[in-house]
């Protein structure tokens, strides 16, 4: 996979990728009869992670202009955190071990966009880690060093609007890839549930 399309550098998938798209628009996705529990499940779980980060960098926002005390900040954030970074993580396995390979077989054409995802994961994954390590040090400032929250605050929000930022693309990309197929196919012919 070249440069430009490495998820920090691209602006959308090159021509050709997406190739069943043109022929299953998102606005026919909602209707479609071959849109099955796996397909719903997937996409939900894709929208909570949405979710999860804009919620979790505005919190740190407001932690850092004191909108919030730091003590319920800590409560409703640690356990949300921390259950965002392990479901993108099961999450990636899950499709890399398993859904990955069956869409690659299913198409040869597949192959190419599946490579990009697998080179996405890895890209999140560093931005997880980086993301994370300064969530860190902000519960390090919460519990122990309170004089260095309105640091700390920033920096894990910034963290989490990058993991978000790289995640967001990810997740269009690979939806725009991964659903039109799914339609064209049907989940129990390729194999997936
Ligand atoms: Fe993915
Ligand atoms: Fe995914």
């Amino acid at each position: 996979m070249t440069e430009s399309l490495s998820l920090e550098n691209r602006t959308a998938l090159p021509d050709g990728l997406a190739f069943l798209l043109p022929e299953y628009p998102r606005d026919v996705w909602d209707a479609h009869p071959n849109r099955g529990p796996w397909s719903e499940f997937w996409l939900q779980r894709h929208d909570m992670f949405r979710g999860f980060s804009v919620a979790l960098s505005d919190a740190c926002a407001r932690l850092a202009d004191r909108n919030i005390e730091a003590k319920a900040f800590h409560q409703w954030f640690v356990p949300r955190v921390n259950f965002f970074f392990g479901e993108i993580d099961t999450h990636h396995k899950v499709e890399e071990y398993h859904y990955f390979p069956a869409l690659a077989k299913a198409d040869a054409k597949m192959a190419r966009g599946i490579e990009l995802l697998e080179g996405d994961h890895r890209t999140i994954h560093d931005l997880l880690m980086a993301a994370h390590g300064s969530v860190v040090a902000l519960d390090t400032a919460i519990r122990a060093k309170p004089e260095d929250i309105a640091s700390a605050a920033p920096l894990a929000g910034d963290g989490l609007a990058a993991l978000g930022g790289g995640l967001g693309c990810h997740l269009n990309d690979e939806e725009d890839l991964i659903i039109p197929l799914i339609l064209d196919r049907s989940e129990p012919a390729l194999g997936i549930r």
